[in-house]
């Protein structure tokens, strides 16, 4: 079963993230690009969201708070992110948000659960993204949209060079590609957008993603690929 392989190859990977302290720090990284999301999402007070990759559960706890009479559920493959994503919110005064370990291509709910799903940072390493894709449009409602934000894809150049960097297999399409796989999924209204990074960029860059600063602000000014679909009424 290649897809169970993949699955526990992903697991052991982000696990050491976690470990790291990585699913805590993304918040930083990601909440910019993230809030302009959020913003064109129009969440009612009620709805049911689902947050596919939630690592340490930051945008959980986001989108908690912005459908206080809804629900919200995290799924991530890492048990050690779904852990400390739980341990975070239990210090909140947060009740309607949940976590579970779980894979994109077989999230444990029933058709037509969620008005909402989000997934940040995430698609990319999926074992096959069209089934991921698949899989959300399933427990999507009727009407419900899905929202994908990738910052590692083919049309931005500067982030090529991820893939020799990361310790995992990843898949490098581009924003038509993307909305390929939505389209052939069943989603309608399918688009998509950049979403420009405003952070500042420092002045030196020692970090390993990029080769310095000049880089990383070229990478901020391609901006994050969103793409986004509804599911037929
Ligand atoms: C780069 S992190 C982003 C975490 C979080 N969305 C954020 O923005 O802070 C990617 C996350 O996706 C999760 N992930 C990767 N493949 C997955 C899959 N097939 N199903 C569910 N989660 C997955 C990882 O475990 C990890 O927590």
């Amino acid at each position: 079963m290649p897809q169970m392989a993949a699955n526990d190859g992903l697991r052991e990977e982000f696990n050491r993230w976690a470990g790291e302290g990585k699913g805590e720090s993304m918040e930083k990284e990601h909440r910019p690009i993230v809030e302009p999301t959020l913003a064109m999402m129009q969440f009612a007070r009620d709805e049911a969201v689902l947050d596919v990759g939630s690592g340490g559960g930051w945008l959980v706890r986001e989108l908690a708070t912005r459908v206080p009479q809804g629900r919200v559920l995290g799924i991530d493959v890492s048990n050690e992110m779904v852990e400390r994503a739980r341990r975070a919110t239990a210090e909140t005064k947060i009740e309607n948000a949940e976590f579970m370990v779980s894979s994109v291509d077989a999230i444990p709910r029933e058709d037509n659960a969620f008005d909402k799903v989000v997934s940040v940072e995430s698609s990319y390493y999926w074992p096959d993204p069209a089934a991921g894709i698949r899989e959300i449009f399933r427990v999507l409602k009727p009407r419900g949209s899905a929202w994908i934000l990738i910052n590692y894809y083919r049309d931005n150049p500067y982030c090529h060079q991820w893939a020799k960097l990361l310790q995992i297999p990843t898949h490098l399409l581009s924003g038509d590609e993307w909305a390929k796989l939505f389209r052939s999924a069943g989603f309608v209204r399918v688009a998509h957008q950049r979403i420009v990074d405003p952070t500042p960029t420092p002045e030196s860059y020692t970090g390993r993603w990029f080769r310095d600063a000049k880089e990383l602000e070229a990478f901020r000014r391609e901006g994050a690929l969103l793409v986004h679909g509804s599911k037929p009424a």
